[in-house]
């Protein structure tokens, strides 16, 4: 799929701006406040209907405006698709060929967009729960009972904590939230640890195109309980060995909420041991895997690149355009990079809004 144009009203600088996109790599340059991020952000926001940025709506708002509006193209094989989002200071609402679609899962089908930000770099440094949404992120987009068995899990955990939290312990209602959250768990744990085997392979020969390097790549995923058939019966097991820390700290202290996947380059891991290159190498190579896993043509992601290029050396630089020519769809926002045969959108520096 590729975006083919895009209209932005009152979004975060860009009062109005409708630009072009192509096939392949699309070039995003300016000096820094230009609004780069920014348009990505607009891109990425028509994938979720969300910010990656983690902020709420009303910041994505002009300052002293009452909505933004995002419009845009999208064209799968042959099918067009216009996308319109109003974002209002009450939330948002998104047309896809003036219908209203309110379920991510659906829009995500619309538009699938894969993004490496400057902090993806802390990807394998930082907490768990980054690399727990990368997981949950894409298995969401490409499984919607994904999505599901977790919304379902949340709630049943949401409830054993507040059950942890009252002090008043009712052990028939805590053991039925524990059971609805082993009931969940198993079908998360299959499909992360599938997801996690797929994406291996992949991993180490994106990895390998990008750094040019032999080296044993590996991920590893680890379920708080092994899958098997007794699951169901450890998993409880599990849960009642842990009450007595779930009490103490009056929180679930084991499940799918807590669990982590990690990356190992020369069998050491790379958080611990990789030097910042590495990291940010092996956290981009992760963070593009999926693009392979969807195999029909008119379904394979856009790739967003923030800001990533200009802290990579030359011949890391060369590399990774020459494999970024492989995708469909690419946006790469830096402030001066050139590339051959890409003519750059030139943000010119916008007007001070505050
Ligand atoms: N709600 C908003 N209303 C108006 N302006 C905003 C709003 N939110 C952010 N901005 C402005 O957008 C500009 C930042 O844009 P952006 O982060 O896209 O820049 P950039 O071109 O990516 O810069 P860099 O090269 O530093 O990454 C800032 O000047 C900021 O003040
Ligand atoms: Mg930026």
């Amino acid at each position: 799929m590729i975006i083919e144009s895009i209209s932005l009203k009152n979004f975060r600088n860009h009062q109005n701006i409708s630009l072009q996109f192509h096939k392949g790599i699309n070039l995003i340059t300016g000096e820094n406040a230009t609004g780069k991020t920014n348009i990505v952000e607009a891109i990425y926001y028509l994938s979720l209907a969300r910010s990656f940025r983690g902020v709420s709506d009303i910041d994505i708002i002009t300052k002293d405006n009452e909505y933004s509006q995002i419009d845009a193209c999208i064209n799968s094989g042959d099918r067009k698709k216009n996308i319109r989002i109003l974002i209002t200071k009450r939330g948002h609402s998104v047309l896809v060929n003036n219908k209203k679609v309110s379920k991510v899962s659906d829009l995500s089908k619309v538009v699938n967009v894969l993004l490496f930000e400057p902090k993806d770099v802390m990807l394998f440094r930082g907490s768990p729960k980054e690399r727990r949404n990368f997981l949950d992120i894409n298995l969401s987009k490409q499984f919607p009972i994904y999505l599901e068995y977790m919304l379902r899990y949340e709630k049943a955990l949401k409830q054993r904590n507040e059950i942890l939290k009252s002090g008043k312990i009712d052990p028939e209602l805590l053991a039925t939230c524990t059971e609805l959250m082993v009931r969940y768990a198993g079908p998360i744990i299959n499909y992360r640890a599938m997801f996690v085997k797929d994406i291996n392979d992949i991993l180490i020969k994106i990895t390998r195109a990008l750094t040019g390097v032999k080296d044993k790549i590996e991920i590893t995923y680890r379920p708080f309980v092994n899958m098997s058939s007794e699951f169901e019966t450890q998993a409880l097991e599990a849960f009642k060995r842990s009450l007595e820390s779930d009490l103490k700290h009056k929180a679930t202290t084991i499940g799918v909420h807590r669990e982590d996947i990690s990356v190992s380059l020369k069998n050491k891991d790379i958080g611990t041991y990789g030097s910042q290159g590495e990291n940010r190498l092996v956290a981009l190579a992760l963070k593009l895997s999926p693009y392979f896993l969807i195999k029909e043509e008119e379904r394979k992601p856009i790739v967003v690149l923030d800001d990533v290029m200009s802290e990579l050396d030359k011949p890391h630089r060369e590399q990774l355009i020459k494999f970024l020519r492989k995708f469909d769809q690419v946006f790469i926002t830096d402030t001066k990079l050139e590339i051959e045969g890409v003519t750059p959108i030139k943000l010119n520096k916008a007007k001070e809004v505050f």
